[in-house]
C-alpha cells in the first residue's frame, strides 16, 4: 500500500488473547487480538533476543514473554518499568484484513 501499510493477515485468523507470528518486510512480528482490538509488536524479546513474544500470554494489557516473564505493553511495546521494550507498529483494519506499518529497526551505533 502506498501509505506504508502492509497486509499482515485476516482478523478471523486470530484467536482472542493468543499471539500469532508473521514475517513482514523481513521483520519478525507478533500479532495479538485482545477484546477485539489488534496489536502488532516486534516478536524478538530484547532480553535474550529470542523470537518468542507471539507465544507469550496476555495479562493486564501486556504480553508476558514466555521465557523469563518480561512484560510489554500491547499498545506501546514498553515495559512497565520503562526499560527496553519492543517496537510497536501502527495498525489499520479494513473489513476483515489487518494492515500494519512494519519497518526494521534502525541500528544505532
Ligand atoms: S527472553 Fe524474554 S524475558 Fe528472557
Amino acid at each position: 500500500m502506498e501509505d506504508g501499510f502492509t497486509k499482515v493477515c485476516r482478523v478471523s485468523e486470530l484467536s482472542e488473547n493468543q499471539g500469532k507470528r508473521f514475517l513482514i518486510n523481513d521483520v519478525d512480528i507478533a500479532v495479538f487480538k485482545v477484546n477485539g482490538e489488534i496489536f502488532v509488536l516486534n516478536n524478538v524479546c530484547p532480553h535474550q533476543h529470542t523470537s518468542v513474544i507471539y507465544d507469550g500470554f496476555v495479562e493486564d494489557g501486556c504480553v508476558v514473554c514466555p521465557a523469563h516473564g518480561w512484560m510489554f505493553n500491547l499498545k506501546t511495546g514498553k515495559q512497565p518499568t520503562g526499560a527496553r521494550g519492543l517496537d510497536s507498529y501502527q495498525v489499520k483494519i479494513i473489513d476483515d484484513e489487518v494492515f500494519a506499518i512494519v519497518k526494521a529497526k534502525e541500528l544505532k551505533w
